[in-house]
């Protein structure tokens, strides 16, 4: 069995973030989203994936390498436009050969990883198998129907109306009677060639589809409040450590400092962590606040936040619920004015508390 991993795409949800970073390499608990799904194939015991990249290959190629450090063999396969997720497949065909594969959204967390669901593809063997998860609103995902037996009846995309609430995950499993459901179907009323119509069209050709319904965490990060909320979780499960240097300063839950870090006169309340070679002066940090790598933050309250490498944060209190991209630098405004001044890119969301 293979992996396909698809990490082109627009990332159209997240301007102005994805303007210079591929969606997929977004740090939640200081670790690109991608490296979650990455790491959940080679637990499964696959090995030869192919990752699917688009505009942003050389960030994904940079990050991810050989993919030897995951336990994976890496081959790339680019998509000159994201045509849609059964087009990502077609443009994979050499790759994938006649081999069974698991197609893996790289913008998907599924916490629990995905090793049941792939055993009991290799015992019953059906064409397709289709991870599935209920949502208290269906109508912003694709939804299946699924009979008493397990096998999925039909799908719907972003129904209106849904027949079920049972919402398509971003993992799937395919035998190789995918590729000629993939030539068949025609491009969507979004111009995309649609994954659910590839599904669909097994299902109508009796092509055995099944179904598994996954009980534990999963989120498509598609859009900032999601980015966040895998973050809240991703911290949870840290296992706290000091690696940097922390200084008149209290820390409390489960929090990691990293190496090269300098926290001073400073509390840190986890979940939260600090990335290598950050410096954290009289400022209040967390819960459920990740800061990556060489930020400096000073004189501010950060909470419930994702900061990205080299930020810098100096005199702002409170921040919430944040999302700050690379080199941003965040300062208060020198002298009485108490007026804002900003510089922001295209499509920069800024809300402020006055
Ligand atoms: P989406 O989130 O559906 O699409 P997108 O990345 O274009 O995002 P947005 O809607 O915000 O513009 O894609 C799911 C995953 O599949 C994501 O990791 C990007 C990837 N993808 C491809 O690799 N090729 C494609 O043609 C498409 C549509 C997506």
């Amino acid at each position: 069995m293979k992996a396909l991993v698809l990490s082109g795409g627009s990332g159209t949800r997240l301007r102005p973030i994805t303007h210079t970073l591929a969606k997929q390499l977004v740090p939640v608990g200081n670790k690109p989203v991608l490296f979650y799904g990455l790491e959940a194939i080679a637990a499964a015991g696959v090995t030869e994936t192919g990752i699917v990249v688009g505009d942003t290959r050389a960030q994904i190629e940079a990050a991810v390498g050989d993919g030897s450090r995951f336990g994976l063999d890496v081959t790339y396969v680019w998509q000159r436009e994201p045509l849609g997720l059964a087009h990502a497949v077609k443009t994979a065909r050499d790759f994938l050969g006649d081999d069974d594969f698991v197609l893996y959204l790289g913008d998907n967390v599924v916490l629990d990883g995905i090793t049941d669901f792939v055993e009991r593809f290799r015992e019953c063997r059906p064409a397709a198998q289709i991870l599935l998860a209920r949502v208290d609103d269906p109508r912003q995902f694709g939804v299946a129907q699924v009979a008493a037996d397990g096998r999925v009846t039909g799908l719907q995309e972003k129904p209106r109306h849904p027949r079920s609430d049972l919402a398509v995950v971003g993992v799937y499993l395919f035998s190789a009677a995918v590729h000629k459901a993939v030539a068949e179907i025609e491009p969507s009323a979004r111009g995309e060639l649609e994954i659910t119509d590839a599904i669909q069209w097994l299902i109508d050709h009796d092509l055995r589809t099944d179904a598994g319904v996954m009980t534990g965490y999963w989120k498509d990060t598609g859009n900032v409040p999601d980015m966040l909320e895998v973050n809240r979780l991703v911290l949870r499960s840290l296992e706290p450590s000091t690696a940097g240097l922390v200084l008149d300063s209290e820390i409390s839950g489960q929090v990691v400092v990293g190496p090269g870090a300098r926290v001073t006169g400073s509390s840190i309340v986890g979940p939260a962590v600090i990335g290598a070679g950050t410096t954290v002066t009289n400022s209040r940090i967390g819960p459920s606040t990740s800061i990556a790598e060489d930020c400096r933050i000073a004189d501010s309250w950060i909470r419930d936040s994702i900061v990205m490498p080299r930020a810098s944060i100096t005199g702002v209190r409170p921040l919430e619920s944040s999302l700050i991209g690379q080199d941003v630098e965040i300062a208060r405004t020198p002298g009485p004015s108490g007026a804002h001044r900003l510089v922001l890119g295209d499509r920069s969301q800024v809300r402020v508390a006055s």
